[in-house]
């Protein structure tokens, strides 16, 4: 059986520190005097210092920013390996709270799971050797590649209810399928719960989703969150948490309620999550942490793990399950949502080729044994009428827990007997890493039973319409291969030459004699004792890691120490104006550029190549200001102007950064030289990275100033001495100097915290931390 109950380093055992929680949650209540929603109980019982977060009665939702101490850390390949060289400039010899290391993204689906695990080991292993070194060193658990996906292996392991966790991932949330808060982050958050340093959280706003009657038949609990994403569309969840409630949420299994709380990422959501339920309680078991779901009974009996009743939501959803559809998402965007019943009008509207060209399920999203049981008994149907699928299929299993167990109770020989590929325990096509040799180029449609289906996501083909469903309705229209098909109402031809029709699907949502582990040679050794003598694994020739030498602070200790020193950044020059959106895809690439995550000086070869340059209104061009040089790539010029050691600073439009929490947009700016970046406005999370990183986020007062300053211009500031030596109200206005030594005084806004200056005033947040590992 499955045998990873361990405890972590900090903690007795893998359970929550409910005691603490319980007394954290009881000063919270003495403040607070109100009904709770979970979601404020649980982030509330880990403020780092009840008391002063909750000063002053209420913390507005949306405003107050919280100091939080989480529990737990899990990162994936490709974030962890920016994560983890931050986390080695802070000097620490091991991570504060139990982290973890997934390798999955880096793995491409090609022929199948043995021989696709071979080549991505080959071709990773400069990066899977660092993030193992990294692991031993500092005392962090290893999940190697083919062990499963990251959100999977967390919700077997380490998620529990009322759990804090950070993950470098968006669908972090996943692991709300147990009644944890769980939160995407950048690395240099994680770090900060690595280090032991409060983690910053704007309080969030709560939606609250009411789930009443029971799903029965095609339905399952995919359809309800695509349903909720339609109704929400892709911003409604921004700076919110979802929050279920219900009777209808006590009848569905724990890994449903995870693929729910999965996808609340595709509205924007810091996270989604779910009252302590039955099924929980079973699932723990399950997955052998008994003891976590006895100490979690213990916490529901203070009233720990549901919301308070009257608790305020900011916006109130009711669904009824017993009248759901199944229902596709797509194409393109996720909150598209169409019902079964109208879909096939849809595709002849819209005048789609009715064709599915291939069907994909799994992933982190779908593919607990629940999922699969039910997918085998559409397969099982197939089989018995002698059908195989018409489209090539291809099932994604989230963790070698789940591979080894639809094994054994004979699932998967369903799956592949009616011409399913069971692809490795990794990631695969649902980030691209699908070398898919049809199609190349054409439009065609795709069903699967991921998250996403931006353009290009799954194939690198932008034609390809990505239509997100259950799995049980990918698998059952696998076999007419034609988008129209109803599979509860139409009928397919059987061998021999009889009509017949699917019978609903019905599945165990545990093993009924319990999950086996399977490979062992995956599970890592718990709470593995930090090795310090390690050397990080990477070469100094390599193309694709390089150690992060930690940004020099903008002035010597010297400085700060004399008081006649204005401390203001001077003679900086303005590389570019940017016109209109630069999301964080703009400023930092991926796509091809993935491969240089832990290669700060090759990755930064792309930054802002998407950027219009608003003076020539040409995309990724910038015009060095000194006689004799010329127009270049936005790179180009700024790593001149770096050889030089000339600073800089850019003016950009509206919404700066918007798009993710992608931290390499903010690193690589600073990597090249940049000391201010003044905007029209930002997207809130880019600002905060830019603070992180030690860059000077400024906001025009009046957002008609912005043409006033033009690349080349001479930029100082006036007013941050003030802000540095401790005055948050000081104002800071950007004095710009013309080439013909005219002068022009611009206001602007600063907004920074307390502690944001002093991450500006270190260079960087992490210069704070090792500040204080030193001290
Ligand atoms: Fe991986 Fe796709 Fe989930 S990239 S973590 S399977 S969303």
């Amino acid at each position: 059986t499955h045998a990873r109950a361990v405890p972590p380093k900090n903690y007795p055992s893998i359970t929550p520190p409910y005691q603490h929680l319980l007394k954290q949650l009881e000063l919270t209540r003495s403040i607070l005097n109100r009904p709770l929603t979970l979601a404020e109980k649980i982030i509330y019982s880990h403020l780092d210092n009840v008391e002063e977060g909750l000063a002053g009665g209420d913390p507005v939702r949306g405003a107050k920013h919280l100091k939080l101490r989480p529990d737990r850390v899990a990162m994936q390949d490709a974030s962890a390996q920016m994560a983890l060289l931050q986390f080695s400039t802070c000097d620490r010899p091991t991570t504060a709270v139990p982290t973890s290391i997934h390798c999955d993204h880096l793995i491409s689906a090609y022929s199948g799971a043995e021989a696709d695990l071979k080549r991505a080991i080959v071709s990773n292993k400069e990066v899977f050797d660092f993030l193992e070194s990294a692991a031993k060193k500092y005392g962090i658990e290893f999940w190697g590649p083919g062990s499963g996906i990251i959100h999977q292996i967390v919700l077997e392991n380490y998620s529990a209810p009322g759990l804090l966790m950070l993950g470098t991932d968006s669908h972090t949330p996943n692991a709300g399928g147990l009644g944890a808060i769980a939160i995407g982050v950048g690395g240099a958050d994680a770090v900060d719960a690595m280090t032991h340093t409060p983690w910053e959280l704007t309080a969030p706003k709560m939606i609250g989703v009411e789930l009443k009657g029971k799903l029965s038949g095609w339905v399952s609990a995919k359809d309800v969150v695509l349903e909720v994403v339609g109704r929400l569309t892709v911003r409604g969840g921004t700076g919110h948490v979802i929050e279920y409630f219900g009777e209808g949420v006590e009848t569905q299994s724990a890994t449903g309620l995870a693929t729910i709380a999965n996808m609340g990422a595709e509205m924007g959501a810091t996270t989604t999550t779910f009252p302590y339920t039955a099924a929980m309680r079973s699932y723990l078991h399950a997955t052998n942490r008994g003891p976590v779901a006895d100490a979690a009974d213990k916490a529901q009996a203070s009233g720990f793990l549901s919301a308070d009743k009257g608790a305020e939501y900011d916006q109130h959803i009711v669904i009824d399950l017993s009248t759901l559809e199944p229902r596709f998402n797509g194409p393109f965007t996720p909150d598209f949502s169409t019902p079964l019943s109208k879909f096939g009008d849809l595709v002849k509207e819209k005048g789609w080729k009715d064709e599915i060209s291939a069907s994909l399920i799994g992933s982190c999203t779908n593919s607990s044994y629940h999922d699969m049981s039910r997918v085998a008994s559409i397969a099982r149907q197939a089989k018995a009428k002698g059908l195989k699928t018409a489209t090539s299929f291809m099932i994604t299993p989230g963790s070698e827990l789940i591979n080894a167990t639809i094994e054994r109770d004979g699932l998967k020989g369903d799956l592949e007997a009616v011409g399913g590929v069971v692809l490795s325990n990794a990631c695969g096509p649902c980030i691209g890493q699908w070398d898919r040799e049809e199609c190349k180029g054409e439009e065609n449609a795709i069903l699967t039973s991921f998250n996403r289906n931006f353009k290009a996501r799954n194939d690198g083909n932008r034609q390809t319409m990505n239509f997100l469903a259950s799995p049980d309705i990918v698998t059952a229209m696998a076999f007419s291969g034609k988008l129209s098909f109803d599979p509860t109402k139409d009928e397919l031809i059987g061998a021999d030459g009889k009509p017949f029709r699917f019978e609903p699907p019905t599945g165990d949502e545990l093993p009924s004699t319990g999950f086996t582990a399977g490979d062992t040679s995956y599970l890592p050794t718990a709470l593995p004792t930090p090795v310090p003598e390690t050397e990080l694994a990477i070469s100094p020739t390599s193309t694709r890691l390089e150690l992060l030498a930690p940004f020099d602070p903008h002035f010597t200790a010297e400085e700060f120490a004399d008081p006649n020193k204005a401390l203001e950044f001077e003679d900086l020059r303005c590389l570019i104006r940017i016109r209109g959106k630069c999301t964080t895809d703009e400023i930092s690439a991926a796509g091809a550029w993935l491969k240089y995550k832990g290669h700060l000086t090759n990755l930064s070869e792309n930054t802002l190549i998407g950027a219009t340059n608003d003076q020539n209104g040409k995309i990724n061009s910038a015009i060095d200001y000194l006689p004799g040089e010329s127009e270049g790539t936005i790179p180009e010029v700024a790593k001149r102007f770096k050889a030089r050691g000339q600073p800089w600073m850019i003016v950009t439009d509206h919404n700066y950064g918007e798009g993710s929490a992608r931290e390499h947009a903010s690193l690589q700016p600073r990597f090249l030289g940049a000391k201010v970046i003044l905007a029209r406005s930002f997207a809130r999370i880019h600002r905060m990275n830019l603070t992180k990183q030690g860059v000077l986020p400024l906001t025009l007062v009046n957002e008609d100033d912005y043409s006033l300053i033009d690349a080349g211009d001479k930029v100082s500031t006036k007013g941050f001495d003030a802000l540095l030596r401790g005055d948050l109200n000081a104002e800071i206005s950007v004095v710009v100097e013309k080439p013909d030594g005219k002068k022009v005084e611009i206001p602007t806004h600063h907004g920074l915290s307390k502690d944001q200056v002093e991450w500006i005033k270190f260079g960087s947040a992490l210069n704070g931390i090792k500040a204080q590992t030193k001290a």
